[in-house]
């Protein structure tokens, strides 16, 4: 399958997508024989890909993981702010992974990775509803009346979200934690639906995420999906 240059080129682990782009428009970059151009694509089952006169290797073999991330980490492949990235917990040999969904800066736990770009899309797409599971630490108490508001739709300013599911309420002081279950994933989704009953989050770990739970892996260790995990996955992702 063909793939934009600079994309096949970061995937190889040789450099970062835009350095690549940079070798293509110094024309150090050549697919067979001819230099290539930015805006090229190549398939590296028929084509030879060369970046300054070495021949790019790439790893066919699909690489599914997950991660529990620690607060701290942002799940991007680079960062201007120079915050630490996700990616940088795992070996480089593996490669350029995509994250399935991401999780904030102050969010930790389950992180699925994948090089697998097609389960990642799939995983992704909202018509899929791959539910995730949020252990929740709020300031306040969760009553039964923002439970329900939380479970039938809250109206955010991007619309009204999707029925969810809370469970295992336990008040603790001044803070209260639940579990919350959602089928879709808008961005700072958890944190703006709390945020919209008036309980501020003060804590927030994805703990499961479509049959996979995090249960056993610490803080910043990662484990590779088996086979039985990655099928269950596949099916979840219609594919
Ligand atoms: N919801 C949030 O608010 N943040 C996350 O990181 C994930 C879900």
């Amino acid at each position: 399958m063909k793939e934009r240059l600079q994309k096949l080129i970061s995937r190889s682990g040789l450099m970062s997508r835009r350095q690549a782009e940079e070798k293509i428009r110094q024309g150090l970059v050549r697919i067979d024989e001819r230099v290539a151009t930015l805006g090229e694509s190549a398939d590296p089952q028929k084509e030879k890909v060369w970046v300054d006169g070495e021949l790019l290797h790439f790893t066919t073999k699909t690489l599914t993981l997950m991660l529990n991330k620690p607060t701290g980490y942002i799940c991007s492949m680079n960062d201007p702010q120079g915050r630490r990235l996700a990616i940088d917990l795992l070996p480089a040999a593996f490669g350029r992974l995509y994250s399935v969904g991401r999780l904030d800066y102050n969010t930790e736990g389950l992180l699925l990775l994948t090089n697998d770009g097609s389960l990642a899309q799939h995983l992704t797409h909202p018509s899929h509803h791959v539910s995730k599971t949020y252990l929740v630490k709020v300031r306040g108490a969760l009553d039964g009346s923002a439970s329900k508001k939380i479970e039938s739709g809250i109206k955010l300013e991007d619309g009204v979200t999707a029925p969810a599911s809370v469970s295992n309420v336990r008040i603790s002081g001044k803070n209260c934690w639940f579990e919350l279950t959602l089928r879709e994933g808008r961005n700072r989704q958890v944190r703006r639906m709390c945020e919209a009953v008036g309980l501020p989050v003060v804590r927030l770990k994805r703990i499961a995420l479509g049959g996979l739970c995090l249960e056993g892996l610490k803080s910043g260790m990662y484990r590779v999906l088996g086979d039985d995990e990655l099928s269950d996955l596949k099916k979840m992702a219609g594919l």
